[in-house]
């Protein structure tokens, strides 16, 4: 196979065991998301997606946030469970906020409104794209992450803590850091089931 793309691919994993230790500074991985986010691809190249990059104690306030927003939503016996969840975030060395813009969406449904209906979907199309290219950038500086959704019982909290403007909607959050042990095993369906070639 030509090219370094398929390398890369298969390189970006989920990583739950997330370590202080990052092999690159901060600012060279702020770089990275602001690049990978810039050049990801958007409908009608809106740039709808916006990003918040938690470091250190600010990370940190992000699971502890998301931690005690959980507490009293889940059954006692379970939350053990969810606390060391909490925990093996918290470990890592900072989180990215994927945000879609609701001001975007808005503004290209009043300029096409033949697209109207569609430009939801196409905004939460871009988010993916953003954070494809987030998670891949990390991996490739041998950094581990994995994609979470805790929206909406932290959104307010994140909303006050980190100044978010009103428009911008909370998609996912990606803590990040050192890789602390190997990557789970990963199935993949037959071909046959999922490609159909025609020539
Ligand atoms: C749209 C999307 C949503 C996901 N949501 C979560 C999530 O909420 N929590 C989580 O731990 N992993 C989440 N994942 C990660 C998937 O479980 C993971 O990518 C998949 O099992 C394949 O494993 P891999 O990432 O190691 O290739 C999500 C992935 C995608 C693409």
């Amino acid at each position: 196979m030509t090219g370094n793309a398929i390398p890369l691919f298969t390189k970006r994993r989920t990583q739950y065991v997330i370590g202080k230790n990052l092999p690159v500074p901060e600012a060279q991985v702020e770089a990275l998301i602001r690049e990978a986010v810039r050049h990801a691809p958007s409908s009608f190249n809106s740039q709808s997606s916006r990003v918040v990059i938690l470091f250190g104690a600010q990370h940190e306030k992000l699971w502890n946030i998301t931690r005690e927003a959980l507490r009293p939503l889940t059954p006692p016996e379970a939350f053990a469970k969810t606390d060391a969840k909490m925990s093996s975030f918290a470990a890592g060395a900072g989180s990215v906020l994927f945000f879609e813009d609701q001001d975007v969406v808005k503004k290209l449904q009043q300029n096409f409104a033949l697209y109207a209906d569609k430009f939801p979907m196409f905004s939460e199309h871009s988010a993916g794209m953003a954070q494809y290219a987030v998670w891949t950038a990390l991996a490739d500086a041998g950094i581990g992450a994995s994609l979470q959704h805790y929206s909406p019982v932290i959104d307010a909290q994140v909303a006050s803590n980190w100044s978010i403007p009103d428009s911008w909607a909370l998609r996912a959050q990606m803590p990040f850091g050192s890789n602390e042990a190997p990557f789970a095993e990963k199935s993949f369906m037959p071909d046959e089931e999922r490609f159909k070639v025609f020539r």
